[in-house]
């Protein structure tokens, strides 16, 4: 060989293990398993179900606080209720960064909400917020656009016909049309072209995000440059939504009345308006798009796929469901459309959601965090910047707080009395700071969604109900369920 590429080859060796000696060598992190140079400890990590290895770690030897290399950046990695409540509860604002995914970095340059860190994602969090909360307050509330939503997702149902059908077109159809009509002030048909596109896109995205392949090059950053593969048609897609949403926002700008904003968009370019002369803000159309397409990824697949799970699960427990529909007739009745008040007078229908929620665990290790100081952690020193994996599966999945964690039982959360138990341990939108930003949309979508089709249709299943399997496909970082087909029968 020539001895120019030996000699390259050494230095370069050199280099990475000099790099990898800095990563592993600052602070003083909890203990893990023994990481290799370069690759860290991906071996022991099964990149399809991230969570399911580390819970097997940290049962084996290592406690609550452990250690895990993904390539050479340490990760630590936080187990049980005690632990994730210290963290994301009692030291909110230490725990409340971002951690790092070099995937999404590139193209979004720290704008939008789920990836920002430090003052840019708390002004853009808190107008968020405030903005969702004003629009569930306006003359067109968030409920009444849910209601009108529920009896279009009905409707469609209907066309069914009772025969079999896979629930996921519809379902998604209905939950990404909520987004559009926050966002954009209109719902669209189900078969709208331009629909299908945005739809297609977002799924598309959402799927290459959570494949291995992404998990991997999050690790191995230096992968894109020379891989660039399916991330690519990600960020082409990102691109497309980022066009859009820019375009949507222009027009509205033409017709915009600043007190009456009509929907998200609206709230936002007022509030550039009013922000302009402000250096230290950062209201502008790029962060508008970005905050946008955050909305989209985070809310659509999210809700979609507790809502699949959701009627999975009720077709494999026909008792359930009977008592939820039982209580739908004695509450609602059949003619009028379910609203959110229902919801306090329908203690079992509540347990039943929570309890899907649960049971599902749709983020088992939550979206990275990281610390946003150097922080003493039970006498660990863990140095700024360092990523935190919360697992959310140990918290739901708690044995003395749910009994029999593995079963689907909406006792979890009834009392003695039949009443609605709440707990602690439902922190199935996460916790403190970063806690989910959709949770009470999501909240509101479950229940009038579900009440609505409970109200109108039988759900028959196409086998046996003992034979329905209902275990997850873990997929990177959301739980899905696996497919079915099942017959809305009209009652
Ligand atoms: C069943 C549905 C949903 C579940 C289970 C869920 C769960 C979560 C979780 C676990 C996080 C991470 C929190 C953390 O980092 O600690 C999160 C973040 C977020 N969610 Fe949701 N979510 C749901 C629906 C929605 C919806 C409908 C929206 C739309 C408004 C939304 C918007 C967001 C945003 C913007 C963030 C990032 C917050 C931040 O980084 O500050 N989510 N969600």
């Amino acid at each position: 060989m020539d001895p120019v590429v030996v000699l390259g080859l050494f230095l370069s060796c050199l280099l990475l293990l000099s790099l990898w000696k800095q990563s592993t060598g600052k602070g003083n992190l909890p203990p893990g398993p023994t990481p290799l140079p370069i690759i860290g400890n991906i071996l022991q990590l099964d990149l399809k179900n991230v969570s399911k290895s580390l819970s097997n770690l940290t049962l084996k030897v290592y406690g609550p606080v452990f250690t895990v290399y993904f390539g050479m950046k340490p990760i630590v990695v936080l187990h049980g209720y005690e632990a994730v409540k210290e963290a994301l509860i009692d030291r909110r604002e230490e725990f409340s960064g971002r951690g790092s995914a070099p995937v999404s970095e590139k193209s979004r340059k720290g704008h939008g909400i789920v990836f920002s860190n430090g003052n840019r994602w708390k002004e853009t969090r808190r107008f968020s917020l405030m903005t969702l909360r004003i629009l569930g307050m306006g003359k067109r509330s968030i409920e009444d656009r849910l209601q009108e939503e529920a009896l279009c997702l009905v409707e469609e149902l209907r066309k069914t016909n009772a025969s079999p059908c896979d629930p996921t077109f519809i379902l998604g159809c209905a939950l990404c049309n909520v987004i559009c009509s926050i966002i954009f002030q209109k719902r669209f048909d189900y078969k709208d072209q331009t629909f299908l596109n945005l739809m297609e896109r977002l799924n598309e995205i959402t799927k290459i995000l959570s494949s291995p392949w992404v998990q991997l090059c999050n690790a191995f950053p230096v992968l894109l440059h020379y891989f660039p593969g399916r991330h690519r048609k990600a960020l082409e897609n990102q691109l497309y939504l980022k066009t859009y949403v820019i375009e949507q926002a222009r027009e509205h700008q033409a017709s915009l009345d600043i007190n009456n904003p009509r929907d998200f968009l609206d709230c936002f370019l007022i509030k550039m308006e009013q922000e302009k002369d402000n250096p230290h803000l950062d209201f502008t159309f790029e962060n508008l798009a970005f905050t946008v397409y955050d909305i989209f990824i985070a809310g659509s697949e999210t809700t979609s796929s507790t809502l699949r799970h959701a009627v999975l699960l009720l077709l494999k427990h026909p008792e359930v469901t009977a008592k939820v529909q039982e209580e739908i007739d004695r509450v609602i009745g059949r003619h009028r459309s379910p609203c959110m008040q229902d919801r306090s007078h329908m203690p079992y229908t509540d347990a039943v959601v929570h309890e899907i929620q649960r049971y599902i665990d749709l983020l088992p290790i939550n979206l990275p965090h990281a610390v946003t100081c150097d922080v003493n952690f039970r006498n660990y020193l863990i140095p700024k910047g360092t990523t935190i994996l919360t697992s959310l599966t140990s918290v739901l999945h708690d044995d003395k707080e749910f009994p029999n964690p593995e079963v689907f039982d909406p006792g979890h959360f009834l009392d003695e009395c039949g009443n609605f138990k709440k707990s602690d341990y439902f922190m199935v939108f996460s916790a403190g700071k970063r806690m989910c930003v959709g949770e009470a949309l999501a909240r509101m979508e479950l229940f009038l969604f579900l009440t609505a089709i409970l109200q109108k249709f039988t759900l028959k299943s196409v086998v046996d109900p003992k034979d329905i399997d209902t275990t997850a496909i873990v997929n990177g970082l959301i739980s899905v369920p696996p497919p079915y087909q099942l017959c809305f029968i009209p009652v």
